[in-house]
């Protein structure tokens, strides 16, 4: 069983995005079984709620149903549930690098687009503040990166 992260600042955009996005490419693939995957935030304004409604229908352009997900922010048991723990921008993994429990827990700690091969990106932006394009763009963005880090995942296995 893969057991996978993602974290963003609010899990109310990114990371539910990139955890709708990864369960949709391991279920056409017939391996959602194998997966275990949530998401979280390293803030905690948010928790609770429901993705941002933008970010719903950015997601159902793809047939992704995230509407049911709920926002919560990461906590010390995280880091050792979990073997991957994908942080969406260098910001969230510094963040999360200050979260991580001492001694270091179980997890492996990266940054998204150091996962996988030529991702034409080095953080995931946050769309927050855009326009409905921005939430466009990072819907086709992760859906690309979710579906190469599968691929890795599964050739890693
Ligand atoms: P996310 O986007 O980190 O991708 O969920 C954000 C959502 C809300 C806020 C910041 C980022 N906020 O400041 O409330």
């Amino acid at each position: 069983m893969n057991n996978i992260l993602f974290v963003c600042l609010g899990n109310i955009c990114r990371s539910p995005l990139a955890e709708g996005f990864l369960r949709h490419h391991a279920k056409l693939k017939g391996c959602a079984d194998s997966f275990n995957i949530d998401s979280a935030g390293t803030g905690n304004w948010h928790s609770g709620k429901s993705p941002d409604r933008r970010v719903i229908r950015a997601a159902a352009e793809y047939g992704v149903d995230i509407s049911a997900l709920r926002a919560r922010q990461i906590s010390n048991i995280d880091f050792d549930r979990f073997q991957h723990i994908i942080a969406l921008d260098r910001d969230n993994l510094t963040d999360l690098e200050h979260l991580r429990p001492s001694p270091s827990a179980n997890c492996r700690l990266s940054l998204f687009s150091d996962l996988i091969d030529k991702p034409g990106f080095i953080d995931v932006p946050d769309p927050w503040y855009g326009s409905y394009a921005d939430f466009e763009s990072v819907s086709q963005q992760l859906d690309r990166a979710c579906k190469a880090l599968l691929e890795k995942l599964l050739t890693d296995a």
